[in-house]
């Protein structure tokens, strides 16, 4: 008998649950159920010896509870590593990772920042919802001056008087980069040497050409005798960069309350060389930009005495270069953030 149990226990040990579930029930069956080896074991208790009952009945007790313990182990390791076998299948490919790229406005923008940082300029950044004061008023547009129209404006607050209940001041939603040289100005001295890129706002009829909002980079620079010549200079310098040392420049009079005198930029197209195209409308010209010298009444107001120092600004749009780079014929793109227009520029 004690034999016999010793032979099973060895069975018992030797079996190979094997993490399965079909391997623990053949287990169970074989050993552990009514009519299995070990219950059987006890039905032969009865023919053993009196005075080896005790030792015997023991043995088989041993047996029973160590049959039992390896089935109750081998299930508690099944259950921490759940069905690993059949929800991992390692023969299927892999997921495919998106990654973010750069939006194409960025990238123009990027660009334009590189030149500029290039030629010692540095970056500031101001609100997107500015005051009128530094918006408008400081910037030589005064109260009712029809220069304002110029630009269509998203207000956030409005009064009749132009000064808002209580005397606050409007506060628009900036239709363009130029209040940051306002507050660069009030808060630093020249030498000034500083581009603005942001977001800007204009109320104006949504079309495949213009949009609410768009994004410009203003550029300042104020010195003592800062000339017109640096203005060209520095826009030569950054064309050639940006679009091709081929290209040519133009600088017809323009206006602006903020700048005196002003003029409007063409690069000669750089699709067609200038011959004329479809692009350029057959003029053989692309406007890029708007400048001129800083308005000594912009100076004064912005507490820099234009007895003193002097100062060019441009600024320009960036939507329109992005357009022409990438051959994108209606801005509006650019702000559905649609991933199959995205995902061109990955
Ligand atoms: N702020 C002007 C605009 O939005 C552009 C400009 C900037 C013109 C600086 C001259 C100097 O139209």
């Amino acid at each position: 008998m004690q034999e016999q149990i010793e032979k099973i226990k060895a069975e018992v040990e030797a079996f190979d649950l094997n993490g399965s579930e079909a391997h623990a029930e053949a287990y169970r069956l074989k050993f552990l159920v009514r009519k299995g080896v070990i219950a059987t074991l006890f039905d032969e208790l009865k023919s053993v010896p009196k005075e080896e009952k005790g030792s015997v009945g023991k043995m088989l007790n041993d047996l029973k509870r160590f049959a039992e313990q390896k089935l109750e182990s081998a299930k508690a390791a099944t259950s921490n590593a759940p069905a690993e076998e059949s929800l991992i299948d390692l023969t299927l490919t892999g997921r495919r990772q998106f990654l973010g790229a750069e939006h194409p406005v960025q990238k123009v923008l990027s660009d334009m920042k590189r030149i500029f940082y290039g030629m010692g300029f540095t970056l500031r950044s101001g609100p997107e919802i500015e005051l009128d004061d530094y918006n408008f008023t400081k910037l030589n547009f005064p109260a009712g001056h029809p220069a304002r129209d110029m630009q269509d404006t998203f207000f956030i607050r409005k009064s009749e008087s132009g000064k808002g209940e209580s005397g606050k001041d409007d506060v628009v939603l900036r239709t363009h980069t130029s209040p940051v040289q306002v507050r660069t100005m009030l808060s630093e001295k020249p030498p000034i040497r500083v581009i603005c890129p942001g977001k800007v706002y204009r109320n104006e009829a949504v079309s495949a050409r213009s949009y609410c909002v768009f994004h410009q980079i203003e550029g300042l620079y104020v010195d003592t005798g800062v000339t017109f010549a640096d203005l060209k200079a520095t826009i030569y310098s950054f064309a050639k960069q940006m679009f091709g040392s081929e290209v040519k420049l133009r600088f017809r009079p323009s206006y602006f309350p903020f700048t005196e005198p002003s003029a409007e930029t063409d690069v000669s197209c750089y699709i067609c060389g200038g011959k004329g195209c479809k692009v350029c409308k057959q003029s053989g010209w692309l406007e890029i930009l708007g400048c001129g010298m800083v308005h000594p009444n912009v100076l004064r107001n912005c507490g820099i005495d234009p007895e003193i120092y002097s100062g060019y600004a441009f600024g320009m749009g960036v939507e329109r270069t992005a357009m022409l780079r990438y051959g994108v014929d209606d801005i509006r793109v650019f702000f559905e953030n649609d991933v199959r227009m995205l995902s061109q520029f990955e």
